[in-house]
């Protein structure tokens, strides 16, 4: 499994997910496994630009209203086919995938989440957590099922909310965490280390 593994990273946004994890994959944190597509449902997002800057194929299905989300789903299991992608890796990726593109890389989808999930799902985890008033929030990276930030967790790291944090310093916080979280998590793929029981994840010795 780890010999040349085939990462697709999805992005809708700036993409300092994605610009971690190609260093990572750079230093050699993600073993022999590669980034060899990146796909943005955005055509301004500045993760392309990143994964062009890296020599990385890019892909752009735009989300729009002449196309339905079966049709999206279809388009991105096409790109993902042809690209012999072995993993799929949501970072910052807006959408909620449908349950054709799940089963399609069923155990082969990641997300990660700013929040310590089961707690603040959606878009906003940051900002709803700070708005709560929560004294500790954190990072999830969880396998994709069909619901919304529902699947299997795989690991989860935690940030202290300070009395002088603000939105944005409680973002950059989680930002930073994430950036060590996920290529640990990927690593833990690649390496064929992660079971999934039920709901749980068994990270093997
Ligand atoms: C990240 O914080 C990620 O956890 C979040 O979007 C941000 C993307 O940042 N994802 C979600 O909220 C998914 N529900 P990036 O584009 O700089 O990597």
């Amino acid at each position: 499994m780890a010999e040349n593994l085939r990462i697709a990273v999805l992005a809708s946004g700036e993409g300092t997910n994605l610009g971690a994890i190609i260093k990572a994959q750079d230093e050699g944190i993600l073993g022999n496994a590669r980034v060899s597509l990146v796909i943005s449902d955005n055509p301004e997002a500045k993760a392309l630009v990143r994964a062009r800057e890296s020599g990385i194929t890019t892909a752009v299905i735009e989300k729009n209203s002449s196309i339905t989300p079966e049709e999206f789903d279809g388009l991105l299991i096409d790109e993902l086919g042809k690209a012999s992608v072995d993993l799929v890796v949501l970072a910052g990726f807006m959408r909620v995938l449908g349950k054709k593109m799940v089963n399609a890389f069923s155990g082969r989808i990641i997300n990660i989440h700013p929040a310590l999930l089961p707690c603040f799902k959606g878009v906003s985890g940051v900002s709803d957590a700070f708005d709560y008033g929560v004294k500790v929030t954190g990072v999830t990276v969880h396998f994709v099922d069909e619901g919304v930030d529902t699947g299997p967790i795989i690991l989860q790291g935690h940030v202290d909310v300070e009395q002088a944090d603000t939105k944005l310093s409680l973002e950059q916080k989680i930002h930073a965490l994430e950036h060590q979280l996920y290529p640990r998590a990927i690593r833990l793929f690649v390496d064929g280390k992660l079971k999934i029981e039920g709901r749980k994840v068994l990270i093997l010795e």
